[in-house]
């Protein structure tokens, strides 16, 4: 298939675009690098082995977005583009609203106009909200706690009524848990701006010299350790999850499916700090302080239904991820170069 990949620079995008390229596809990327560096680009193609076509824009321009789809004809979308710094969010709301919500719309109307039907939306476990029952599953009522995860909400129901309108519409609506790790060549990556705010990145800058030491927000909480619990998923797997659905939706009757990325499986943020320590080789400093606003005691996924839907599943390890991530960082301790 031609697959366009908006956001194909970023963290999840470039591990799914070299796993498409290895699948046979044809892969056109969208990106604006407003959230990537351009020099991922090249690496993309060593790790490809051919040229990468990106179209350097910005998504939310509706008759760029139109000019592609009249220039390119596409198979299938993937979607992953838009802003997604959960703080970030609740400080410039209006910007997080305007890019997910535009940038979506333009593409849905360009889809729909050049008779591009299958789409695979990047959606996040967030939608759960605050007072969801672990292990998550996929028809508990959606909710949020941030523009952000609204933004997400808003773009399923918008995804959902534009399915009725057309019966040839394919769309999956992957909920992802916690990406982290990265590509096994330690070539791509997570390259967050500024400090991390997610937890696996700011112990892979504690672990390089970075950063002084990781900060554990809470240990009062109900769980065997007292530290918060959540479900990491190792980004090569959240990648396959993509190329699963896509298979899936050339198959299914149904106009739109929900499915949970994630191992099913809650790990601490001790667990995470200790099976960093093992990946490094070293004891790495931490304090505990307070738990940090809006925070759950466990976020994990009920993953059955993408197992037995997409027959996929996540098979790496805690220490997998740890050890792949460690290895991007320490081979890249300032990031993508400019
Ligand atoms: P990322 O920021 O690394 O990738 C997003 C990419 O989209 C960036 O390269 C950015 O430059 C580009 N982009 C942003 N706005 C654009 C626009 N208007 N036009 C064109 N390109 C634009 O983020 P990621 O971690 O790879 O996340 C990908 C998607 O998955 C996002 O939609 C995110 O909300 C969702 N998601 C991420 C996580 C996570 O923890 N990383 C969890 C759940 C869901
Ligand atoms: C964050 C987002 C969430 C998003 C998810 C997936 C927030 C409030 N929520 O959630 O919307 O879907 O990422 O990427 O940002 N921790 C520390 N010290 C740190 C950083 C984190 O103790 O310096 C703890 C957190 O309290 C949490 C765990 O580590 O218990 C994981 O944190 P993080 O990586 O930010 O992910 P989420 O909290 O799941």
């Amino acid at each position: 298939m031609r697959v366009l990949v908006t956001g194909g620079a970023g963290y999840i995008g470039s591990h799914t675009v070299v796993q498409l390229v290895a699948a046979g596809h044809d892969v056109v990327v969208v990106d604006n690098f407003s959230n990537a560096k351009p020099t991922v680009v090249p690496r993309l193609e060593a790790l490809t082995g051919g040229p990468l076509e990106v179209h350097a824009f910005d998504l939310t321009d509706r008759d760029k977005t139109e000019s592609l789809f009249s220039e390119r004809q596409f198979d299938a979308v993937v979607h992953f583009a838009g802003l997604k710094a959960v703080g970030e969010s609740v400080e410039i709301p209006l910007e997080y609203y305007q890019t997910n919500l535009d940038s979506t719309f333009a593409l849905v109307r360009a889809m729909q106009r050049h008779g591009c039907f299958r789409l695979v939306f990047s959606s996040s476990a967030t939608v759960y909200g605050e007072h969801a029952p672990v292990p998550m599953r996929e028809d508990l009522p959606t909710s949020a706690t941030s523009p952000y995860g609204w933004t997400k909400v808003m773009i399923e129901q918008v995804l959902r009524d534009v399915a009725k309108t057309d019966e040839r519409w394919r769309i999956a609506l992957l909920r992802y848990f916690n990406p982290v790790g990265a590509h096994a060549s330690g070539t791509i990556g997570e390259d967050p701006s500024g400090i991390p705010n997610n937890l696996m990145p700011f112990i892979a800058q504690v672990a390089v010299g970075k950063l002084d030491k990781l900060r554990v927000f809470g240990n009062d909480y109900d769980t065997p350790d007292g530290t918060a619990m959540r479900d990491y998923i190792h980004v090569e797997d959240l990648a396959a999850g993509h190329l699963a659905a896509l298979t899936r939706l050339g198959s299914t009757d149904e106009r739109v499916s929900t499915w949970n990325l994630g191992t099913g499986q809650g790990t601490s943020v001790l667990e995470v700090l200790h099976a960093f320590e093992a990946a490094c080789g070293r004891e790495l400093p931490y304090e505990i302080v307070g738990r940090r606003a809006g925070d759950i005691a466990a976020s994990y996924a009920d993953p059955s239904r993408a197992q037995s839907e997409l027959g996929w599943r996540a098979t790496r390890t805690i220490e997998d991820m740890c050890a792949d991530q460690w290895r991007w960082q320490e081979a890249n301790p300032l990031g993508y170069p400019d």
